[in-house]
C-alpha cells in the first residue's frame, strides 16, 4: 500500500503545460496520497504552491489537520450551533482548533484526559477545558456547556462512553432551561460527530438524552466533496495565510524513510501521544 496522505517538496521536473512549467523550482504541497516517497509525480491541479518563505518541512502537514479544523468549524456553523465541543483536545489538531476558535471568537469546550493537557491548552488561551480524568468532570462539563450553549461535539476518540456522557450533559443543560416536561426530552438538536478512532472499542450509548440527537461519522475528503471547490479554496487560502502561525504543526523529531519501516520506530511513532508527532524526511539518511 502506498502510504502518506500529504507532503511537501521542491518541484524538480514538470510536464509541458504552462501551469506545470510555472511550478518548476517552487516548493509545493500535495494531498495526493502515496506521499512517503523521495519523488512523487502528481497532477498539477493537486499541487498547492507554498508561499516563498515556507520550507517543505513547514508545509508538510498543511492539508489534513488544518483543513479538518476549518471543516469542523464550517460544519458547526452550517448546522447552526452557537459553540462546539472537542475531545482529545490537546492533540496537534486540537491545539490548532483552539487557535482558530480564539481567532473567530467561537466558544470551544476542550475535553482532555490529564492535568498536563489542561495546563497546555489553558496556556494557549483556552477558556473551557474539562479533564475527563478528574472526579469533577461531569460538573465541569455541565458548567462549560451551560456557559457556551454548545450543542455539537467532534469526537476523535470514538470508543467507550465519552460520547454518551457528552450528549447526556448537553441534554441536561437544555432540560434545565425547558419550560415544561416532555417524555421525549428537549427539542434542542444535539449532534456528535465521530471523526477519529483513538479508542477502537465499541461506542457505548445509554440514550438517556431524549430523541433530538444524532451521531455520525465525519471525514475531511467527504466534507470537501460536500461543500464544493469554492469553499475548499477559501479554506485553503486561510490555511496558507496562517501556515507559520495558526496552522503550524510541531514535530518532536524527524526520521528517514528507512526508519519509518523499522518496527522499533513504528512502535514509537504510532503512539499518537500529545506533542509527539514525527516528521518523515525522505531525503534524510538513516541514523
Ligand atoms: N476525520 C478526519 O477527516 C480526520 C482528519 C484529521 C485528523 N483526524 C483525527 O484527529 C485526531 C487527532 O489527530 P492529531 O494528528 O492531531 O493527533 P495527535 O497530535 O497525535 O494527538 C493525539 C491525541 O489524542 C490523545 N489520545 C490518544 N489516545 C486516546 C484515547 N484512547 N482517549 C483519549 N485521548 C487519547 C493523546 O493524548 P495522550 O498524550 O494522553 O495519549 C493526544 O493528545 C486523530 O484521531 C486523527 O485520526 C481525523
Amino acid at each position: 500500500m502506498g502510504a502518506g496522505n500529504e507532503g511537501a517538496g521542491e518541484v524538480v521536473a514538470a510536464g509541458e503545460s504552462a501551469a506545470a512549467q510555472a511550478l518548476l523550482g517552487r516548493t509545493v504541497a500535495s494531498f495526493a496520497g502515496e506521499m512517503y516517497a523521495q519523488f512523487r509525480c502528481v497532477p498539477v491541479a493537486q499541487c498547492v504552491p507554498l508561499p516563498a518563505n515556507v520550507t517543505p518541512v513547514q508545509g508538510a502537514s498543511c492539508f489534513v489537520n488544518p483543513m479538518t479544523v476549518l471543516g469542523i468549524v464550517e460544519t458547526a456553523r452550517a448546522e447552526g450551533h452557537a459553540a462546539l465541543m472537542h475531545t482529545a483536545a490537546a492533540s496537534n489538531l486540537g491545539q490548532m482548533l483552539n487557535r482558530v476558535c480564539l481567532e473567530d471568537r467561537l466558544d470551544l469546550v476542550n475535553i482532555v484526559r490529564s492535568d498536563d493537557q489542561e495546563r497546555l491548552l489553558r496556556s494557549q488561551g483556552a477558556r473551557f477545558v474539562c479533564n475527563s480524568a478528574a472526579p469533577s468532570f461531569d460538573e465541569s462539563l455541565s458548567a462549560a456547556i451551560a456557559a457556551t450553549n454548545a450543542t455539537i461535539a467532534f469526537d476523535a476518540i470514538g470508543g467507550g462512553g465519552l460520547a454518551d456522557r457528552i450528549l447526556a450533559a448537553m441534554e441536561a443543560v437544555q432540560a434545565r432551561k425547558a419550560t415544561g416536561y416532555s417524555l421525549y426530552g428537549t427539542s434542542t438538536r444535539k449532534q456528535l460527530y465521530i471523526y477519529g478512532a483513538l479508542d477502537t472499542s465499541p461506542t457505548i450509548l445509554r440514550r438517556n438524552y431524549g430523541a433530538a440527537w444524532g451521531i455520525a461519522g465525519w471525514l475531511l475528503p467527504q466534507f470537501m466533496q460536500r461543500v464544493g471547490p469554492e469553499t475548499v479554496a477559501r479554506m485553503q487560502r486561510r490555511v496558507m495565510d496562517g501556515l507559520l502561525t495558526t496552522f503550524a504543526s510541531h514535530y518532536a523529531e524527524e526520521i528517514s524513510l528507512a526508519d519509518a519501516l523499522d518496527v522499533g520506530e513504528i512502535m514509537r511513532y504510532a503512539q499518537r501521544a500529545t506533542n509527539r508527532k514525527v516528521l518523515i524526511d525522505p531525503q534524510k539518511s538513516r541514523d
